[in-house]
């Protein structure tokens, strides 16, 4: 979910419903304010798009104030109805309050208030919190001290904003797990889940902690722990403006994210290689001795950062020969895995946020493993609590399907394995160099696969009345595969799968139709030639059966080309980076795709961005 407080001399409302804007990727089933004003609180909330809440304010216009707090909301307890919309009141009306994350307690607490004569209205889990608020409130006159009683009953994770018609221009916040960053500006001071949210008006900005407090005044913003004691914050400054998080004359995020592929590789390769000619991650803070005897590397990760994680495994085995596993952060720590000091536990997520990832890593530390995050959001939770971080610098990611920070993310995998190869003195010097040039070459060629998708784009809308589309690879054209049917399921709502082409003929093969379309990403003929050689057989194996196929396939290659009923060509690059090229026009495929059939790209149904929930 999404949350802004904002107090200060500018019209409240205007400031939240336009910092709601910028955080509707986090969640748009529904959404809501409420604004301070005339000695009381005045709320909205409407199921639905953000939309539906402005055709609200802008037909039954809410009365002017200077502080108001809003919500744009993912559902968990309860479904998308108005009435499950926050903000949520106490029985009088006195206490608003805005929620994310989940309330492990909440029936336990729910049934305490109706025995104590409470009314509730709502099913979720974030109204109990407000009858709670009101009832410290009327005991001890302080909204602050009232949040820092509450949260100390609270079970679970949260993040919580609140005000109170009797405490005019105070906003207080409380964060657990789930993110929430104060921002400072001149008399004025914002509270959001992102800085997005208040970047128009300020770049100052200060991170909250685990268990912190923090109540928002126009010239002071005062941090406490759950307990009153004053708390330690970070302030920091943000270094991108609002335009990177505009669409920038792009139809959608998605396009524009997809068409910033080629600067964000180069921005996350950026400095890497220092004087000396070696490759410096100075962001990995894990002494190279610890390094050096790690005898096993486990990445963490969720859904498309999973894939990053997949095609990571091949480059860190074939590089360092470490063994490596990769695990679905939300399985990992359900089923006991063997850990300790010399596991290196890499966490990969864009938004740091994710709480399956999050407890995933929590879980490796306290098992003794060390953990790098890779992690596109500066200052989010997941750097903050892993020993090091690699940051990609793909900018803000808004369109809720990941395409730029998935290239980043193998950018940085990458990086990480050959730094790891040069600490472990698996890797020369040289060769490490050559391969972070090959790197530094694949802008160019993602530059070439953008300019070249208008057939591809054709395509897809050609396939717009399909039910289903497969996808196969072998090496690491497997994770491709997965990620190509992933954003087809995000975007396009169909039915799509990744095989293992090898493992087609052990079952998905009694799927293949006439006419059925069937992506094939295509190793290089160059380097493992017999990879190649084997997905030539497979293509003919399907084709043979009726399958429409879609060859993936490196410029020059020509012994796809009898078997392909359309090809798509990638530059030539080694085989292990092949995916940063490959994964492109799975994108694009996608993102058209779903357009023809008439959806949403940015804000595909049921997801979000952020999911910070387990
Ligand atoms: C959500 C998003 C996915 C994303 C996943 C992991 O489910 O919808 O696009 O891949 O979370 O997100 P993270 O921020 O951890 O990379």
């Amino acid at each position: 979910c999404g949350i802004v407080g904002y107090v200060g001399p500018q019209s409240a409302l205007d400031v939240v419903t336009a910092g709601l804007k910028r955080l509707e990727y986090r969640g748009y089933d529904s959404a809501g304010v409420a604004v301070q004003a005339d000695g009381g609180l005045a709320t909205a909330k409407r199921a639905g798009k953000l939309v539906n809440l402005e055709k609200e304010l802008s037909e039954r216009p809410l009365p002017a104030g200077t502080t108001a707090i809003g919500h744009t909301r993912w559902a968990t307890h309860g479904g998308p109805t108005d009435a499950n919309a926050h903000p949520h009141m106490d029985n009088a009306g006195r206490v608003a309050v805005v929620h994310n994350g989940i309330i492990e307690n909440f029936a336990a607490l729910r049934e305490e208030l109706t025995g104590r004569g409470h009314e509730l209205a709502s099913e979720t889990d974030t109204e109990v919190v407000a009858h709670l608020l009101a009832e410290e409130y009327s005991a001890c006159a302080d909204l602050t001290e009232a949040m820092r009683l509450v949260c100390r009953r609270l079970e679970g994770a949260f993040t919580l904003v609140a005000v109170h018609a009797d405490e005019p221009d105070v906003v207080v916040g409380a964060r657990r797990n789930s993110p929430l960053v104060v921002g400072v500006g001149k008399g004025e001071s914002f509270l959001a889940s992102d800085v997005a949210a208040f970047i128009a008006h300020t770049r100052e900005a200060i991170e909250l902690g685990q268990d912190q407090v923090v109540e928002l005044r126009r010239d002071a913003v005062t941090v406490t722990d759950f307990d009153g004691a004053p708390a330690d914050v970070r302030e920091y400054h943000v270094d991108w403006d609002a335009s990177a998080a505009e669409k920038g004359g792009y139809a959608s995020f998605m396009l524009k994210e997809i068409a910033e592929q080629p600067k964000a590789v180069v921005d996350t390769l950026l400095g890497r290689i220092d004087g000396s000619g070696s490759l410096t991650l100075d962001e990995v803070r894990i002494p190279a001795n610890v390094l050096r005897e790690v005898d096993k590397v486990v990445i963490i990760a969720c859904g498309t950062a999973f894939h990053a994680g997949l095609i990571a495994k091949y480059a860190i085995e074939h590089w360092t020969r470490v063994p490596c596993e990769v695990e679905l952060a939300s399985e990992f720590r359900y089923r006991d895995p063997i850990l300790d000091p010399q596991t290196l536990v890499v966490a990969i997520s864009q938004s740091g946020e994710t709480m399956d990832t999050l407890m995933a890593l929590r879980h490796a530390r306290e098992q003794g493993a060390k953990v790098l995050a890779i992690c596109n959001t500066n200052g989010s939770t997941i750097p903050r609590e892993s020993d090091a971080v690699l940051y990609t610098h793909a900018g803000p990611e808004v369109a809720v399907a990941s395409t730029k920070a998935f290239l980043t993310q193998l950018v940085a995998c990458y990086l990480v394995a050959l730094y790891l190869g040069q600490v472990r003195g698996t890797k020369y010097a040289d060769e490490i160099r050559a391969v972070v040039r090959d790197l530094g070459s694949i802008s160019g060629a993602v530059e070439r696969v953008l300019e070249t998708m208008e057939p591809v784009r054709e395509l897809a809308r050609s396939l717009a009345d399909k039910n289903t589309v497969l996808f196969l690879g072998r090496h690491v054209g497997h994770p491709v595969a997965l990620e190509g049917a992933l954003k087809l399921k995000e975007l396009a709502y169909m039915h799509a799968e990744g095989f293992a082409a090898g493992e087609l003929k052990h079952g998905p093969i009694a799927l293949i139709e006439d006419d059925l379309p069937v992506v094939v990403v295509v190793p290089s003929p160059r380097g493992r030639s017999v990879l190649h050689d084997k997905i030539v057989s497979n293509i003919q194996e399907i084709r043979a059966r009726g399958a429409r196929t879609i060859v993936v396939a490196e410029e020059g290659d020509d012994a796809v080309v009898p078997y392909a009923d359309h090809l798509i060509r990638v530059p030539v690059t080694p085989t292990l980076l092949q995916p940063l090229v490959a994964t492109v026009p799975l994108q694009v495929f996608a993102c058209e795709l779903a357009t023809a059939r008439g959806n949403e790209v940015d804000q595909p149904r049921n997801l979000a961005k952020s999911v910070t929930v387990e």
